[in-house]
């Protein structure tokens, strides 16, 4: 009989697109670190309100941007933003900032420079410090964010969930108006409010009793496009990568950035995707040219009071104030089309550039996004941002201007990435523009066996425990959004707490075992995939077809034995998905603390900026159980060329700041990165595809709106 080992113990590294955690599983930050940390936070505290703290308004009242200039590397970027306050040409407080309006991204991007070219943290803090009441409040937090993550010296600092920042972007405009009554009553008259109670010392609202949630076309799935910490992961992605920053000052594009743009696009839309089946909703729709028949209506208002725009049911596209965009769209992608057609791209002056090789995703990817790094972004426009203007039925062919300049829009959900997973049309304006990729996908020849094949290793068998989901209650704090009174602005302390109450789907912890047989003894590369097994009209989908529906569930390093092994791995190791980001409350609580020195700050990888929402690994699935399938697949480990973090120092930020967070050289999503077909899949040993059922618990006390059981035809 074969030796039987249990390996479990080998693990070489236990995470997705990332490093080998254990080997740098944490560190204690240092006095330096834990001011730093603080500081920071100060900044983002009460976002519409100006500073209160009494050093701070000493530095806003009195820092001046040309008297410090050689305290910043970009001369230019400081005489021209010292020049934009001076005449305030400004993008004005208090309105939306939208990062695709023109002159509202060049200002962030002269923004950018003159805080990522600070010599030293102290003048970067300085600066931010003096702008925060100067400027716009939307734009402030996420210019000052990117530079968090880029800066060397801010690298591992806890940026504060955008969801905490500006709750408006997350909660209906009933819960923040609630919030901000309560705000003024206290703990009054908590009784004539029958949507709130008290819990602890907090006002909880509660969500499912605002009028909201049952106004809405798609609402059996609102539970997940309205996913508080999904929509805060799109947000975070777009951080690390903004369209706008790149080139040689900032080599995101050793990040594979173009690759990526694709893969997380593609496991959001998978995600949905088994999420809409799982509520009999069917196929996503396509998205043509004539009619949208699914409106949105998001039902929150930006800070100044304006909703957000309304895209009606049977949206017709055909309407004079569109053609201009409609032309636009069929002519951006039209370019894109042809290049993959032809199979090459044009730079900026007429070469040619194969797109003809696998790598050439992260070409494609750039050309798509129209981002900085792309060989020809004047070629190559953001048609996406174009369809987002459209189907958001945005305000913006009506423009106001601040000084005749500035122009004041109105975005729709579509246009942040902090809304934009919650209407619909997202996904199918996404489902478009993955169809390019696939058609690219299909000039490539078919993977050859030898290439998919890891002879040495035979799985025999995948174990998975029962697969469970549930709704929960999960809770928000909105206090930082709310208007301070005189007490609370002159000790700087908010006198109440007020949390939102919501459902979200959540999962019970699962182990997946794997049974292999290894002759060789070699860490290899482990991949979890997961599924739907039938389409919305009950058909089964082949493999070939299903390949573009798989979620990359997990992804780690193992250090295979010779022998026979069970392979163990449970969920709660899994290397993409984290619990959640610390509350910034929290955080700041814990820096405090350690600074007075009452306790440690630790820093560690389970709340990295662009962690996926854990309780959102597993689809709903049905009452009475669904069937999905699991791929598993193992390879040769190749590590990455690029190592983890490399842009810094890994043992400072342990990749908690930006830098790439590839474990392993292969392209992302392989094998299922082009069809994968069923005859391929039979001559496998190192390819295991298993049913698994995902099943739904009902939880009474949890309400929320969803389908429960779906008999397909
Ligand atoms: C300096 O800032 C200006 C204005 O934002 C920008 O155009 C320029 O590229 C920056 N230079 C460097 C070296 O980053
Ligand atoms: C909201 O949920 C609570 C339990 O948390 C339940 O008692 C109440 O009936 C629900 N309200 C509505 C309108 O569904
Ligand atoms: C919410 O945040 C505020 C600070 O903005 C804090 O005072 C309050 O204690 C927090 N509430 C909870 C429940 O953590
Ligand atoms: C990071 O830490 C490891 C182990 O402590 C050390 O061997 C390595 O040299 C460090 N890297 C840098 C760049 O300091």
């Amino acid at each position: 009989m074969a030796r039987l080992v249990l390996c479990t113990v080998a693990l070489l590294a236990a995470s997705g697109l990332a490093d080998p955690i254990k080997k740098v599983p944490h560190k204690v930050v240092d006095h330096e670190f834990l001011q730093h940390q603080v500081d920071v936070l100060n900044l983002f505290y009460h976002i519409h309100e100006p500073i209160h703290e009494p050093e701070l308004k000493e530095i806003v009242n009195t820092f001046d941007l040309e008297k410090n200039i050689e305290h910043y590397t970009n001369v230019t970027a400081v005489k021209m933003y010292a020049e934009f306050v001076k005449s305030d040409v400004l993008v004005p407080r208090g309105v939306p900032f939208s990062v695709l309006e023109f002159s509202h991204r060049f200002e962030a991007e002269v923004l950018y420079d003159l805080l990522y070219s600070a010599k030293d943290f102290t003048t970067f803090y300085k600066t931010a410090v003096y702008l925060r009441n100067r400027i716009n409040e939307g734009l402030f937090v996420y210019v000052v964010s990117v530079v968090l993550l880029h800066r060397p010296d801010t690298q591992g600092i806890v940026i504060p969930p955008i969801y905490e920042v500006f709750p408006s972007y997350f909660h209906n405009a009933e819960i923040i108006n609630t919030a901000q009554r309560i705000n003024t009553h206290g703990k009054r008259m908590i009784e004539h409010y029958p949507s709130t109670y008290v819990h602890d010392d907090n006002v909880v609202i509660r969500w499912n009793s605002t009028t909201w949630p049952y106004h809405n076309n798609d609402v059996a799935v609102t539970y997940f496009t309205h996913d508080v910490n999904l929509n805060a992961f799109y947000y975070n992605v777009h951080l690390m990568y903004p369209f706008w920053l790149g080139n040689d000052d900032s080599p995101l594009v050793k990040d594979r950035r173009g690759e990526l743009f694709w893969f997380y696009h593609k496991q959001i839309l998978s995600r949905y995707y088994m999420e809409r089946l799982s509520n009999g909703l069917g196929e996503i729709p396509e998205l043509g040219l004539d009619v949208v028949q699914q409106g949105y209506v998001p039902g929150m208002s930006y800070y100044n009071g304006i909703p957000f725009p309304v895209r009606p049911n049977h949206f017709n596209l055909d309407q004079p104030e569109f053609v201009n965009a409609i032309t636009k769209i069929i002519e951006y992608e039209h370019r894109i089309r042809e290049a993959i057609d032809k199979g090459y791209v044009l730079n900026h002056l007429g070469e040619h550039i194969s797109i003809q090789t696998p790598e050439a995703v992260d070409i494609l990817g750039r050309v798509i996004e129209a981002n900085v790094d792309s060989p020809n972004p004047y070629y190559y426009k953001d048609f996406i941002s174009v369809w987002k203007t459209v189907l958001g039925n945005t305000v913006w062919h009506k423009h106001h201007y601040h000084k005749g300049l500035i122009p004041l829009v109105v975005p729709s959900v579509l246009e942040h990435y902090q809304t934009a997973l919650r209407d619909p049309a997202f996904y199918m304006i996404w489902k478009r523009v993955l169809g390019l990729f696939t058609t690219w996908q299909k000039y490539l020849p078919e993977y050859k066996l030898e290439k998919l094949a890891l002879p040495s290793v035979v799985i025999k068998s995948v174990e998975v425990d029962k697969l469970v989901t549930y709704f929960e209650h999960t809770y928000f704090n909105v206090t930082n959004d709310l208007h301070m009174n005189e007490h609370e602005s002159k000790a700087v302390v908010d006198d109440v707490s007020v949390v939102v109450q919501r459902p979200q789907l959540n999962h019970k912890v699962f182990t997946v075992r794997v049974n292999v047989k290894s002759e060789v003894e070699k860490p290899v590369l482990v991949k979890f995939f997961l599924a739907p097994k039938y389409d919305s009209k009950g058909y089964e989908i082949p493999l070939h077809v299903n390949t573009e529906n798989f979620f990359l569930l997990d992804q780690f390093v193992y250090d295979m034995p010779v022998g026979e092994c069970v392979i163990k791995r449970e969920s709660t190791e899994n290397g993409f998905a984290i619990k959640g980001w610390t509350p910034a409350y929290e955080v700041y609580e814990k820096a405090f603390n350690a600074l007075h020195g009452k306790g440690q700050f630790v820093l560690d990888r389970t709340h990295r900026i662009d962690g996926f929402p854990d309780h959102l690994l597993l689809p709903k699935g049905r009452v009475g159980g669904m069937p999905f399938v699991l791929l598993v697949y193992i390879s040769e480990y190749q590590p990455s060329k690029v190592p983890y973090a490399s842009n810094f120092d890994p043992n400072v930020s342990l990749g908690l700041g930006s830098g790439a967070r590839y474990m392993t050289d292969e392209p992302l999503g392989f094998p299922l990165n082009r069809p994968l077909y069923q005859w391929q899949a039979d001559h496998l040993s190192n390819l295991y595809i298993q049913d698994v059922y995902i099943t739904h618990k009902l939880v009474p006390e949890v309400v929320v709106p969803h389908v429960e059981e779906v008999h397909p035809l």
